[in-house]
């Protein structure tokens, strides 16, 4: 199984609710990066390409999406509708993000800043490479 969720923990009170993310602790890396996507087009497809050696979290902070994920032998879609989950996309894992629903807000923690050299864009090379 491809999926790997972490389920964060809660803070409610009358005054509503509360989730913290804390680097090396709920979020098993240290944190150099977040970047959040939104305002997504009907019909937008994301991604669409894997990391050589980035590690990432991903949250769906407001509405859902859903991400496929590809480890060059089997794929896996993920509906991501909790802002209370977090789905950990590790390197070398193509991933797409599709199906977002109006004012979908996604939030991802990185464990490094952002380098185009780290990434594949190609699927080709991306299967080439898992072999
Ligand atoms: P990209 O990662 O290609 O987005 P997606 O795969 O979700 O479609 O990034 C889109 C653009 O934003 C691209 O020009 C690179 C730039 N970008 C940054 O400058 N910093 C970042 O942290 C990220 C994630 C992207």
């Amino acid at each position: 199984m491809l999926k790997n969720i972490i389920k964060f923990r809660e803070m409610g009170d009358d005054q509503g609710w509360l989730v913290a993310l804390e680097a090396e602790h709920n979020v098993p890396f240290p944190v150099r990066r977040v970047y959040y996507i939104y305002g997504t087009r009907p019909g937008v497809h994301r991604g669409r390409h894997a990391h050589r050696k980035l590690r990432q979290v991903a949250v769906c902070l407001n509405g859902a999406c859903t991400i496929l994920l590809d480890d060059g032998r089997q794929r896996e879609e993920v509906r991501l509708t909790g802002n209370t989950e977090g789905l950990v996309l590790d390197p070398m894992i193509w991933h797409e993000m599709y199906d977002f629903s109006p004012g979908c807000v996604l939030i991802v923690l990185a464990d490094d800043w952002y380098d185009e050299a780290d990434y594949i864009r190609d699927y080709a090379l991306f299967k080439e490479l898992c072999r």
